[in-house]
């Protein structure tokens, strides 16, 4: 494939996945850039850019680390790892290491999650080195109170690419499941590189993290995918300084979710002047019923990107979701929400907007059953007290 043959799209997935860099302005990590780069030409071409053995020879690279490791000429490898790393136990923590290259406990994150014990009351942190882990990782439920600990989500990722079809549906391809409760990540994202969906592609969706688990916690962490991103499913949960991008639903599920300090990045196809089409959608919430107290809470995020999009579409009829001091750029429609195309959600559907700013912030024509919210309507969304956060979110620390 030639680079002129190289679709818009494509260029804005390799721009979204760079705009990172430039916006939050992080450490330079040259290698990690180039991988992002050659994932997102793979995933985000028809036919493969990067030849399909370059992505290999990285996986294989992973394969073979204790080969590497024990070869003279390449046994300097560890010498810049901790040393005494992981410390032993505490009372109350337990430490488990990740290296892809073998330099400590384990080469997979998975292994190291099926090393933490079964209910355990004592939190484990798995550090996770820097380097892409290309593996599914499930937590399951019997396993709480574990932390993610990665070095920066523009250094470490975990990464699979399953997609609806290729698992048992939409709700099983994410490359990471979050089962149990207490999780919490940090520096760390999050990928799916199954291709983009083509318009009417059926069961491509994508998820890259489902978070099934409650209490879960998520600090400066990524969330790279298109269709169906982050399966933000249910229970409490909070972003923290997080990259999310997505095309379609990219944040979806039933969960009661605090957004704080995100940027919201949209892969949508870019559209033509003048065309009315809107082609993708930050949010699909799915409250089902006026009981559930869950929706989404967005403050103090920023929202970019390409394509027009709706802030959200009604999943389900009583989706909730509302957007705070929340800059937004021009690819927000002007009708700001849908109602899945069944207007009987109408009067159920809760969709706020608080004293947002851009040009995809006037509300002068947005569908009647948008709400432009007053103080007090606005208050129960605009910090962590809507997750309940005084009963369980630890600080950064
Ligand atoms: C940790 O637990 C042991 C055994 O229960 C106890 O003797 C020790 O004082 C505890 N240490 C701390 C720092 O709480
Ligand atoms: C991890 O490595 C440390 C240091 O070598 C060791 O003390 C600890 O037992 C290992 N833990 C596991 C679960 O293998
Ligand atoms: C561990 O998880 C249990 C169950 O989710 C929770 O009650 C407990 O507070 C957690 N402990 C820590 C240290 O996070
Ligand atoms: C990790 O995330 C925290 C919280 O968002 C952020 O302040 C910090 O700079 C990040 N550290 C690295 C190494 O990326
Ligand atoms: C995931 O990637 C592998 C390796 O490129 C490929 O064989 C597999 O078909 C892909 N799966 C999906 C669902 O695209
Ligand atoms: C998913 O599977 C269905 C039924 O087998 C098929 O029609 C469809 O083309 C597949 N979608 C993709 C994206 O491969
Ligand atoms: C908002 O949009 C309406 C309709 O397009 C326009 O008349 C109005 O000037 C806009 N308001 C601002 C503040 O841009
Ligand atoms: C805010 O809006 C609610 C619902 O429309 C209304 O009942 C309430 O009086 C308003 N409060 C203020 C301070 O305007
Ligand atoms: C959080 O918001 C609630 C309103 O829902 C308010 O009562 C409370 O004082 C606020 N807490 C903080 C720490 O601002």
């Amino acid at each position: 494939m030639s680079l002129k043959a190289i679709s818009l799209p494509l260029l804005f997935a390799i721009f979204a996945s760079l705009a990172m860099y430039t916006h939050l302005s992080l450490p330079n990590n040259p290698k990690f850039v180039k991988h992002l780069i050659d994932l997102s030409l793979k995933t985000f071409s028809s036919s493969p850019f990067v030849s399909t053995p370059m992505v290999y020879s990285a996986l294989d690279c992973g394969l073979h680390r204790h080969k590497h490791h024990q070869d003279s000429t390449t046994g300097s490898l560890c010498d810049d790892f901790p040393p005494d790393f992981p410390p032993p136990d505490t009372n109350t923590t337990s430490i488990l290491c990740v290296d892809r290259n073998g330099c400590c406990n384990f080469t997979m994150v998975q292994s190291a999650v099926d090393a933490v014990s079964v209910l355990s009351q004592k939190r484990t942190i798995i550090w996770i080195n820097s380097g892409v882990y290309y593996e599914k990782v499930i937590i399951p439920k019997n396993k709480p109170n574990i932390t993610f600990q990665g070095q920066g989500f523009a250094s470490t990722a975990i990464v699979w690419n399953d997609t609806a079809n290729s698992s048992h549906g939409t709700f099983y391809s994410g490359s990471v499941q979050v089962f149990a409760a207490n999780f919490i990540a940090k520096n760390i994202s999050f990928m799916n590189v199954a291709p983009i969906p083509k318009p009417g592609d059926v069961g491509a969706q994508a998820v890259a993290i489902r978070v099934a688990g409650d209490q879960a916690a998520f600090w400066g962490c990524g969330f790279f995918g298109s269709q169906d991103t982050l399966h933000d499913d249910r229970g409490r949960h909070y972003f923290r300084d997080c990259y999310i991008q997505g095309s379609i639903d990219f944040i979806f599920g039933d969960a009661r979710s605090f957004y704080e300090n995100c940027q919201l990045i949209s892969m949508a196809n870019p559209v033509p002047v003048g065309s009315k089409v809107i082609n993708g959608a930050i949010t699909a919430h799915g409250r089902t019923s006026m009981d559930e107290n869950t929706g989404y809470a967005f403050v103090a995020c920023t929202v970019g990107g390409t394509g027009r999009v709706w802030l959200g579409r009604a999943w389900r009829p009583f989706s909730r979701v509302v957007f705070a001091y929340t800059s937004l750029s021009d690819i927000i429609a002007s009708e700001g929400w849908n109602d899945f195309n069944d207007p009987t959600r109408d009067q159920s559907i809760f969709y706020g907007e608080y004293m947002c700013k851009g040009p995809g912030a006037n509300t002068s024509t947005r569908v009647p059953y948008a709400q432009k919210l007053n103080d007090t309507q606005a208050s129960i969304f605009l910090n962590v007290s809507f997750i309940d956060a005084d009963q369980w979110l630890q600080p950064y620390a």
